[in-house]
């Protein structure tokens, strides 16, 4: 069988699936179902140095091919999560992730060092939130801003760090160039794409907050094609993501540049979808006798 260790940003990954941000909790519930050491990693639900409870309802809407949500970052808060979330995450023989949002680059870096002190073994900075006022993608669509957060954190951190990046800008390379320039050891695409449904009857948006981020396969296309614009413009390896559900995709992910994959969406429809991917790469590569995974990344033949 082929070879699926990754190291990534000099993390060992034993496969190069990782369940995506706000799409699994703090892996209690999946928890009981599967061996969740199948998994390269969980990647928390997005943190805040305080809790939040969220946007108000309904802050979900299906769409053709993928769903809007506006859930606000709905979460304890660091402290909490260390204490009572953490201890059982760090029984599970896979990498913790922690994904954090701030208000302030000051708040971005005092999780990271309480998120480094406790253990964690990457952090995923979230520049990129459509859901919230203060801070989410307000940092990730200027090149300062993006690079100011990323020096913060890494001089708070003491494992690697990771910064997500939306979707929702002009030139998406650019802003890899400027947080890898700022000292990123990694960087994770696409976040959400910013979207919004009408009910015709009623006139008012289906959201509550009115606007949302849309996941699943209806952004896929555009994932692929970002992956593989900032896979040119910068040499930090990539987490891809972005309506992941199958093997397959999961390969053309790789080839347009990403070391490894989160699968987000998918896991709502399916709860086993990241260990049905990692088996469908699997397959690909027996059947093109490729011996490890990572002889695939960036591998794409252009016309
Ligand atoms: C949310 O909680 O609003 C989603 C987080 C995100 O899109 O970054």
């Amino acid at each position: 069988m082929a070879d699926l260790n990754v190291t990534f940003a000099g993390v060992p990954f034993k496969t190069p699936v990782v369940v995506a941000s706000g799409t699994f909790g703090f892996g209690r519930e999946y928890g009981e179902i599967f061996d969740l050491s199948r998994l390269g990693g969980i990647c928390v639900k997005g943190l805040t140095l305080r809790p939040r409870l969220g946007n108000p309802p309904p802050r979900i809407a299906e769409t053709p091919m993928g769903i809007l949500n506006s859930v606000g970052l709905q979460n304890p808060g660091v402290d909490r999560f260390i204490e009572e979330e953490l201890p059982y995450l760090k029984t599970l023989g896979t990498n913790i992730i922690a994904n954090i949002s701030g208000e302030t680059v000051e708040e971005y870096a005092e999780m990271a060092e309480k998120l480094s002190d406790a253990g964690v073994d990457l952090i995923e900075v979230n520049i990129s939130c459509p859901n919230v006022k203060a801070g989410g993608a307000a940092f990730g669509t200027s090149c300062d801003a993006a690079a100011s957060v990323t020096r913060a954190v890494k001089r708070a951190a003491r494992v690697p760090v990771m910064v997500k990046l939306t979707p929702n800008v002009t030139d998406i390379a650019e802003i890899a160039r400027a947080v890898e320039d700022a000292g990123a050891d990694a960087v994770s695409l696409i976040n959400t794409l910013l979207g919004m449904r009408i009910d015709i009857n009623t006139r008012r948006p289906v959201l509550k907050n009115n606007t949302g981020g849309l996941s699943g396969p209806a952004v896929f296309p555009v994932a692929v094609r970002m992956v593989w614009q900032v896979r040119r413009a910068v040499k930090i390896p990539i987490c891809g993501m972005g309506g992941i559900s199958t093997g397959e995709d999961a390969v053309e992910m790789m080839l347009a540049g990403a070391d490894i994959v989160a699968v987000g969406t998918a896991l709502f429809r399916d709860p086993f979808a990241a260990i049905r991917v990692t088996e469908g790469i699997v397959r690909y590569l027996d059947e093109h006798q490729i011996e490890n995974v990572t002889e695939i990344t960036g591998k794409v033949l252009l016309n």
